[in-house]
């Protein structure tokens, strides 16, 4: 996967996986009790921005396709100040399943991804059994993941993936402290009286049954 794109003074702050398959560990080394947070699709970034502003101890890590929004990110976190937040540009699942190390990240955000409502298009989400195997391997134990959508069809479908994968427990309190936080498509849905959902899930250990006897 490579990207072409006319240079910008922002992209210097940005990492662009371009498929070389390195691995995020020879970028960035932080130390292992270093909190990290994902916000997949990050979009212009005010939940990864407010975050960061929140828990400066922490590594957020906002991944996106689009470089506009990236560049717009780029001018925000400068002007803010904000020293702890890292933009990478790529596709969310490949970023996940070829750069991120096992047990690596404390909370994947994944917040109003595009819904593809068509059904002949639902094969382009971003949650699939498939990636929600992925994001099991790449969260540390007890990590989190947390999905948010006003697209009632993906809530289903998403529920209907994690619940009985048996690999995560619902734990609505996980993401109780960022109940003050909206992202720009949330807000954009709630003033529009749309109800958009949030869930968050536990990682549990994987259970290997011995199907030998
Ligand atoms: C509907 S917007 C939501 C943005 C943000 N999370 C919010 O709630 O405001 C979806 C974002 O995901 C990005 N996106 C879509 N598919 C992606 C993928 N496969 N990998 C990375 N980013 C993706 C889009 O570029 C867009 O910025």
């Amino acid at each position: 996967m490579v990207y072409t794109m006319k240079n910008s003074k922002e992209d210097s702050q940005i990492f662009n996986l371009n498929g070389e398959y390195a691995r995020l560990d020879k970028f960035f080394e932080p130390p292992a009790s270093t909190i990290i947070e994902l916000d997949l699709g990050c979009g212009k970034g005010a939940f990864s921005t407010a975050l960061a502003r929140k828990y400066p101890e922490t590594m957020v890590f906002s991944v996106d396709v689009m470089i506009g929004r990236l560049r717009k990110l780029v001018k925000r976190k400068n002007r803010e100040n904000i020293a702890n937040m890292f933009l990478l540009r790529g596709e969310a699942s490949f970023f996940v399943t070829i750069m991120l190390p096992d047990s690596s990240v404390d909370r994947l955000h994944i917040l109003f991804p595009d819904p593809w409502p068509k059904n002949k298009h639902r094969g382009n989400r971003l949650v699939s059994s498939e990636f929600l195997g992925q994001i099991h391997r790449v969260l540390k134990d007890g990590g989190v993941f947390h999905f948010a959508t006003d697209d009632d069809s993906y809530y289903k479908s998403v529920t209907s993936i994690v619940g009985p994968s048996g690999i995560f427990r619902e734990e609505p309190s996980a993401i109780s402290d960022l109940s003050d936080i909206k992202t720009d498509f949330e807000r954009r849905w709630l003033e529009e009286d749309r109800a958009v959902n949030h869930m968050s899930w536990v990682k549990l250990p994987k259970v290997f049954r011995d199907t030998a006897h």
